[in-house]
C-alpha cells in the first residue's frame, strides 16, 4: 500500500538510499536535509523525490516542516529518523558543544520528529517509526562517548515509544548500522581499513547504504506489523549484542 513517508537526512548516504528504496517500494516520500543545498537539489534532480530543509535540532522548524510535508504530500504514515552527525574526540578534549551538538541532532532530533507526527498517526490507528541507530549505541566506542550516548538514547526511546504505539497500530523500530560504505569512510586510507576495520568484521566488507535501506521497507511494510520495539543489528557480524 503507498503510503507517506518523511527521511530525515535523506538526501545523502544511508538516508538516501533509503528515501530511493521507500519510493521504490511505491511510498511517497519527502527527504530532508540540514544545509547542503548543492547535494539535496542534485539529489531531487535525479530521483524526483521532494526535499525539504530544516534542522532536526530545532522542535519548531520539526513542527513547521512536517505540516508544510503534510499540506503538499499528505499525512506522514512512515517517519525515518536517519539524521545524523559526529563530533568525535576523546573524552579529556571533549567540548561542552561537541557533546551539545551531536545530543541535540542525534536524540533530542527523534523526539522533535516524532511528536508532531505521533497524534496523527495515533488517530489513524497506523504509523511505522524507525529509527536509524549505530553499532557504537550498543557497544560504546572510544572517542564517541557524546555520539554512543545519543545512539544508545535512541534505543531506550524506541522502546519506550514502542510500548505506547502498540495499541495504536504503530510499530517503532531501531536499526543499528555498523561499518556503511559511505562518504564517511571513503576518507579512510586503504591500510587504515586492511588493517584495523576490516578484521573486525566477520563477513569480512563494508555493509552497502542499500543494505540498510532494504531493513527499512521491510520494517515498514504491512508484512512488519507485529515487529515492534526491535532493534535490528546490520553489521555484517562485528556486533552480537
Ligand atoms: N555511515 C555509517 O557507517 C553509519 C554507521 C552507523 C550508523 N550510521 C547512522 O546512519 C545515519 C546516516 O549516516 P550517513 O553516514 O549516511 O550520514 P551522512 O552521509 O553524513 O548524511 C547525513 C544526512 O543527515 C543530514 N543532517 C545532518 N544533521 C542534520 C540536522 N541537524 N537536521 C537535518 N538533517 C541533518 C545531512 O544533511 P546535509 O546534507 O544538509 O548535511 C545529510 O542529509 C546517521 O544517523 C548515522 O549516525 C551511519
Amino acid at each position: 500500500m503507498a503510503r507517506t513517508a518523511i527521511v530525515t537526512g535523506g538526501t545523502r548516504g544511508i538516508g538516501a538510499a533509503i528515501s530511493m528504496a521507500l519510493k521504490a517500494a511505491g511510498h511517497q516520500v519527502a527527504a530532508t536535509y540540514a544545509g547542503n543545498d548543492e547535494k539535496a537539489n542534485a539529489f531531487k534532480q535525479e530521483t524526483g523525490i521532494a526535499v525539504y530543509k530544516w534542522d532536526v535540532g530545532s522542535y519548531d522548524a520539526c513542527a513547521e516542516g512536517i505540516a508544510k510535508v503534510e499540506a503538499e504530500i499528505g499525512p506522514v504514515d512512515i517517519l525515518v529518523n536517519n539524521a545524523g552527525i559526529t563530533r568525535d574526540a576523546m573524552f579529556h578534549k571533549m567540548t561542552p558543544q561537541q557533546w551539545q551538538e551531536v545530543i541535540n541532532t542525534n536524540l533530542s532530533g527523534l523526539f522533535n520528529m516524532t511528536r508532531p507526527v505521533w497524534d496523527g498517526m495515533r488517530s489513524r490507528s497506523f504509523g511505522r517509526i524507525i529509527n536509524i541507530s549505530s553499532i557504537n549505541g550498543q557497544k560504546g566506542q572510544a572517542g564517541q562517548a557524546n555520539y554512543s550516548a545519543a545512539k544508545a538514547g535512541d534505543i531506550g526511546f524506541t522502546r519506550a515509544l514502542a510500548q505506547e504505539g502498540a495499541k495504536k497500530g504503530i510499530t517503532v523500530n531501531a536499526i543499528c548500522p555498523g561499518y556503511i560504505n559511505t562518504e564517511m569512510m571513503a576518507t579512510i586510507s586503504e591500510d587504515v581499513m586492511q588493517k584495523h576495520i576490516l578484521p573486525q568484521i566477520p563477513v569480512g566488507r563494508l555493509g552497502e547504504a542499500d543494505e540498510i535501506a532494504r531493513c527499512v521497507v521491510f520494517l515498514a511494510s504491512d508484512d512488519a506489523s507485529f515487529i515492534t520495539g526491535s532493534t535490528l543489528s546490520a553489521n555484517g557480524g562485528q556486533y552480537m549484542g
